[in-house]
């Protein structure tokens, strides 16, 4: 089923042949199931066109609009973004009430596109702490697109690693539990039920995790672009899958 899904984006005809040449080189059955992605450089990328900071998060909207789509017809199961950090509030005020409402707008148009694909969101991170407006799209989309069997979205919203394990450890303790293992702490996890990340993309260049899915990236691959997000298109996506499937994953053993 995954070939075809390569074989068939491989028929786009709109697709210009560089990137076609990148797709035709992807092992279709060597996809990682979980991609985790750290959107960096928005801020960046604005700035070195004079711009508001405001408008590379804009600009970033399309680059999350084709990556979305992309992991869809690869036949990607999971695609994990981080969109607003637990230390993005300190940013200044104009900046997060920005972000929110390309949020909330993002989610309002995007919701027939992501049906269209069968895509099921979900958000992971203390995401009920939203403006209310960011929220309810928040709580409408994934209700609307539950029962969608394609790729799964998570939005990391209002998200750290290290509050999540808190979290995760409360969770234990109110369950009952004196003592936790590595699997009954994953059940409390955000993520519960999905697989970890196979692979990490990072965009702009930073080489850091920022508190980013602490307990899941374990063994994930890691891959660092001096791209900014506003300009990580498919091409870049394909770039970062070949490299990926050029690993050799050893997970600890020989
Ligand atoms: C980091 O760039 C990016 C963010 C803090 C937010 C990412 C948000 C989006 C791409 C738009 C909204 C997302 C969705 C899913 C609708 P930065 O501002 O830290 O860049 P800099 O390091 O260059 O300053």
């Amino acid at each position: 089923m995954r070939a075809s899904a390569v074989a068939t984006l491989l028929t786009m005809r709109s697709a210009p042949s560089a990137e076609q040449d990148l797709l035709q080189q992807i092992n279709a059955d060597k996809l990682p199931k979980h991609i985790a992605i750290i959107m960096d450089g928005n801020g960046r990328w604005a700035k070195q066109r004079h711009l508001p900071r405001v408008f590379g998060h804009r600009a970033g909207i399309s680059s999350v609009r084709e990556v979305v789509r992309a992991c869809g017809q690869l036949g990607v199961k999971v695609l994990t973004l981080y969109a607003f950090s637990a230390e993005n509030w300190s940013r200044p005020g104009a900046e997060v009430a920005a972000l929110m409402r390309l949020l909330e707008d993002y989610l309002q148009r995007e919701l027939p596109d992501l049906q269209k694909n069968h895509v099921q969101l979900r958000a992971i991170g203390r995401w009920d702490a939203l403006p209310s407006g960011a929220r309810r799209q928040l709580e409408r989309v994934i209700e609307a697109t539950s029962k969608n069997r394609g790729l799964i979205l998570t939005l990391a919203l209002n998200y750290g690693g290290r509050q999540e394990i808190v979290d995760a450890c409360n969770r234990a303790l109110k369950s009952g539990a004196r003592q936790v293992n590595e699997e009954s702490l994953s059940r409390c996890l955000n993520t519960h039920g999905l697989p970890d990340p196979d692979l990490l993309i990072r965009t702009s260049g930073e080489m850091r995790i920022s508190n980013f899915l602490l307990w899941q990236l374990a063994y994930t691959e890691i891959y660092v672009t001096d791209t900014p997000w506003p300009e990580f298109r498919r091409p870049h996506l394909y770039r970062a899958l070949l490299d990926f499937q050029r690993r050799e994953r050893r997970f600890g053993g020989l």
